[in-house]
């Protein structure tokens, strides 16, 4: 046989096995022209063999490249661990803004985080954490990705967001006589209540715990710079979660909120936007980690008016967006922790990855927003396997066509994703 043929007949088979949508899991070889270290920023040369979910080798040895595996030629890409996102919005139409968003039920809210996850998954964002989802629908789009149902990134979830009377995670669209908030148990104003919102939430499936210590931009009739819940509700919501082992997740925009919630222990604060250095200086001293959502602003502005989103909303923006991109440059040079966190589903889900060169623009060497969405992610979620292209670790693996070291962009064009050692995309 010809080299000519055996190109063809090798090109056909792995045609036929790419062919087949969300491949069984099974063994594995990836031949590609390098991965990303995202320790040290290297590109690295290696063979990466899977086995189940897992990367049980990485070798150069071509001898070890025995027939019966399935070698999965990646030429011309680098592999870089599966992307991570520690703040997206996967339930609901992404579409409907403002008093639109009223006429959606639970059901078809569901059915859009199908379609959500799955251009998530497709985008190389192979772990979300949800912050944020009525009705619990997020445990349930979560549970049919793990059982294989509908493809997905995995999801860790926080069911309904807990928030004061009146605040950023209450519906405030609505007059008095008609408010039906069915998403009673987790509006609280008092630490008691909150703890039991908390029980709640553990009880029917959420992983982590999300709370809104200040008003926010997307929500009508709040501030974003006034404090919600009081220091002591904050306490009994951080404490109560950790002694369920659940991590907690506070919005916050104003400085108030956010030196409430560094304060009472919580592991993220998202937004972060008006953010000091004294606050940054607290959130280094307890471990917090930055979550600061830096491309939505572009997206509000830009885009919001023409997608209904309240007016009341673009103005609060317009004070929020610039300051929050100044502060996270500040955060970044005083050594905070920070994640890649995008509140994807204000945008269309898949367009996660446009946040990175806005962090390089505001200060991050492309290294530092990279492992913000790896290393810094996989220790904020708690999960000791993901997050590097390493032996023991799940096989969550991405291919983009250049080093994104030295173009942070190409992590908009993934061409490969492997999650747990199936391939969804090639
Ligand atoms: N969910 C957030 C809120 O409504 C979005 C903030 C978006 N703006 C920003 N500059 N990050 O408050």
């Amino acid at each position: 046989m010809t080299m000519k043929n055996l190109y063809l007949i090798k090109y056909i088979l792995c045609f036929l096995v790419l062919l087949i949508p969300s491949i069984k899991a099974s063994e594995y070889v990836l031949v590609p022209d390098s991965y990303l270290d995202v320790q040290t920023g290297k590109l690295v040369k290696g063979n990466i063999y899977i086995k189940d979910k897992k990367i049980i080798a990485i070798s150069n040895e071509k001898k070890l490249l025995d027939k019966k595996k399935n070698i999965i030629y990646l030429d011309g890409l680098v592999l870089v661990p599966g992307l991570m996102d520690a703040h997206v919005h996967l339930i609901g139409n992404n579409e409907l803004n403002g008093y639109q968003s009223i006429g959606e039920s639970s059901q078809m809210a569901t059915i859009y985080g199908v379609k959500n996850a799955r251009n998530t998954l497709q985008a190389g964002f192979t772990t979300v954490r949800n912050v944020g989802a009525g009705h619990f629908a997020d445990v349930a789009l979560r549970d049919a990705i793990n059982k294989g149902v509908i493809d997905g990134p995995t999801m860790l979830v926080s069911g309904p967001t807990l928030s004061i009377t009146g605040g950023h995670g209450d519906n405030n669209l609505l007059p008095f006589h008609n408010h039906g908030s069915s998403e009673k148990h987790s509006i609280v104003d008092n630490p008691w209540d909150a703890r039991k919102a908390v029980r709640v939430n553990r009880k029917y499936g959420a992983n982590l715990i999300k709370f809104t210590a200040t008003g926010g931009v997307m929500s009508k009739n709040t501030d974003p710079n006034a404090r919600q819940f009081t220091l002591d509700e904050m306490i009994a919501i951080a404490d109560e979660a950790h002694s369920h082992g659940m991590k907690v997740a506070a919005h916050a925009h104003g400085l108030k909120g956010i030196q409430a919630a560094i304060k009472a222990g919580v592991d993220s604060i998202e937004h972060a936007s008006f953010i000091n250095k004294g606050a940054i200086s607290e959130a280094i001293k307890n471990g917090t980690y930055l979550s600061m959502d830096i491309y939505v602003s572009d997206y509000i502005l830009g885009e919001g008016a023409k997608k209904g989103i309240l007016e009341e909303s673009l103005e609060k923006e317009r004070k929020v967006g610039k300051i929050q991109r100044e502060n996270f440059k500040l955060a970044n040079s005083m050594g905070a922790k920070m994640v890649f966190g995008t509140d994807a589903g204000i945008y269309d889900h898949g367009d996660n990855a446009r946040q990175f060169k806005y962090m390089v623009n505001w200060g991050m060497t492309p290294l530092q927003a990279i492992q913000a969405a790896t290393i810094n992610t996989a220790d904020l979620f708690g999960q000791k396997n993901i997050g590097e292209i390493k032996v023991g670790y799940d096989a969550d693996i991405i291919g983009v066509k250049t080093n994104p070291i030295k173009n942070i962009a190409t992590l908009e064009n993934v061409i490969f994703v492997m999650k747990e050692g199936k391939i969804y995309k090639k």
